[in-house]
Order: structure tokens, then sequence, then C-alpha cells
């Protein structure tokens, strides 16, 4: 008999605890990520999402249980650690140089992760002038994937506000990480703009990419995604395939909870 024994997913997230002063931010959290998929964290406000992803990229402790990347511990890890070894994310809030250009931008992200960096490319140093060659080839390249390659010349900040997200995540997938954290992409954008940004998605995992992805555009998440890890209160009260999340009572439950209050709120 040869039964192939499943490949080790590339993250394992195993009873995780992240307590923030008194507050249970996450309580016995257990997820994987298996390499090649889209797999997508969501919940309402508050339920812990960010939080999670903080702590998996190293900038939060967790107060108990352990993260693997490619099966090695990743506990007391820097975020520029975690990033060196192929783990990167974008923030909820995206950031680009906005006194640049967008192919600077492109340039830039990429030469954090070059050998030369940019040290070696302000003093022109010879084996760095090679490098900026095969560089802005690469710069070039980035673009093209997320669509901004007529926009190249533009300074950063007059980029539509899609555009400016794309280019955001194009800087993260500059460095080629084999996974990819994404908090709230499609926040913002309009039907267009997350049109744009789904087929970019897809377009990075074809090329390898394994994405984590934190959104509340349920109807991106659910064309997106392999599979689905519902978190309510920084706990786990489902997890599946699109279409079985779809239509479980308790999330079902917990998005309606949510809003109603915001209703609520909205009526005072
Ligand atoms: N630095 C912090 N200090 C205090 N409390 C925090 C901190 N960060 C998060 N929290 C709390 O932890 C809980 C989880 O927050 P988190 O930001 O992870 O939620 P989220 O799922 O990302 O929500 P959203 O959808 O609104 O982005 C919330 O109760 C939040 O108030
Ligand atoms: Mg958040």
């Amino acid at each position: 008999m040869s039964a192939a024994t499943p490949a080790r997913p590339l993250l394992e997230v195993e009873n995780l605890a992240v307590h923030i002063g008194g507050l249970v931010a996450i309580a016995d959290m257990s997820f994987a990520v298996p390499a090649g998929q889209v797999v997508s964290l969501i919940g309402p406000n508050g339920a812990g999402k960010t939080t999670a992803f903080n702590v998996i990229s190293g900038y939060m402790r967790a107060t108990a249980g352990r993260i693997r990347f490619e099966g090695s511990d990743l506990a007391g890890l820097t975020p520029e650690r975690i990033a060196a070894r192929g783990l990167t994310r974008s923030f909820q809030r995206s950031s680009v140089f906005a006194g640049c250009s967008v192919f600077e931008n492109a340039l830039m992200a990429l030469h954090l992760r070059g050998r030369a960096g940019l040290l070696g490319a302000l003093l022109a140093l010879p084996f760095a002038r090679r490098e900026e060659k095969q560089l802005h080839a690469e710069a070039e390249a980035l673009l093209a994937l997320v669509g901004l390659a007529d926009r190249a010349a533009r300074p950063a900040d007059s980029l539509a506000y899609g555009e400016q997200r794309r280019l955001g995540i194009a800087m993260a997938a500059a460095s080629r990480p084999r996974l990819l954290l994404l908090d709230e992409p499609a926040a913002g954008l309009n039907p267009t703009e997350t049109e744009a940004l789904m087929a970019l998605l897809r377009a990075l995992r074809d090329q390898g990419m394994t994405v984590l992805l934190v959104e509340h555009d349920m109807a991106m998440v659910m064309r997106l995604s392999d599979h689905i890890v519902v978190l309510n209160q920084g706990r786990i009260i489902a997890a599946g395939p699109p279409d079985a999340v779809r239509r479980d009572k308790a999330v079902i439950r917990a998005y309606l909870g949510s809003a109603a209050e915001e209703a609520l709120h909205a009526e005072a």
C-alpha cells in the first residue's frame, strides 16, 4: 500500500492565545494554511483577526500556543526575521511612499530584499549597477502584474485609492514571500477595483504564493477562498470550505448579531 503522506501545511497555528491587559483577544485558536491555497480569516469587528496577523508576523507576542512556518517555530523572531523566512504582511492601512513615483516605490520594495541593497545602489558600486538593471526589469514586471505599468511615472499619491492599495500589495509581494498576509485589502474599494484586486490575488496564487486573507467583503471571500476560518470574540466558531461556512448557523448568528448591533448604533 502506498498511502501518500499529506504535505505538511505551510503555516500551522496551534492553541494560540493572546491576552492584552485583562482582555482575551484570542483564545485557543488552531488552524493551518496549506501551501498554494487562499485561506481567509473572517469575523465581526473586534473578533481578533488583526491580532492574529500581528502575532503570526512577529509584531506581537503570543500568551500561549505555537506558530510554525514550514515546520519551524516562529516564537521570539522579529518581523524582519520572519519576513526573511518568506512570510510577509500588508497592513490594514496600506502605505506607499507618497513623495516618490510608482516605479520608485516598486524599486524600493525590490531593493529592500536585493543583495546589494539601497546603499550599494546609492554608492553606484559595480556589482550594484548590474543588479540595478535587473531590478528595473523586475520593477516593470511587478507593476505589470498589478496592472499599473502605465502609471509607472506618476507620483504614487496621485493614484486612485484602489491603485494605491494594489501598489501596496505589489510592494509586499516584491520579496516573493511564500506566505502573504493581507489585512482587509478590499476596504474602501469600488466594485471595479475589487475585481482587479481579486484578479491580482489569483495571479499571485498561480505564481505559487500562498495567501492568508482578512477581509470583510464576503462576496470576495466566498469566491476567492479555498478554506475559511471564522472567528468571533477571539474564538474559532466555524471552519471549512465557503459553501459549508456560508450555511453555518453559528456564523450566520455572529454576523446577524453584529449587523443588528450596527443598525442600532446607526439609529442612535
Ligand atoms: N493594542 C491593543 N490594545 C488593547 N486592545 C487591543 C489592542 N489590539 C487589539 N485589541 C483588542 O483586541 C480585540 C481584537 O481586536 P482586533 O483588532 O484583532 O480585531 P479585528 O478582528 O481585526 O477587528 P476589525 O474587523 O475591526 O479590524 C478587540 O477587542 C480590540 O479592542
Ligand atoms: Mg482588524
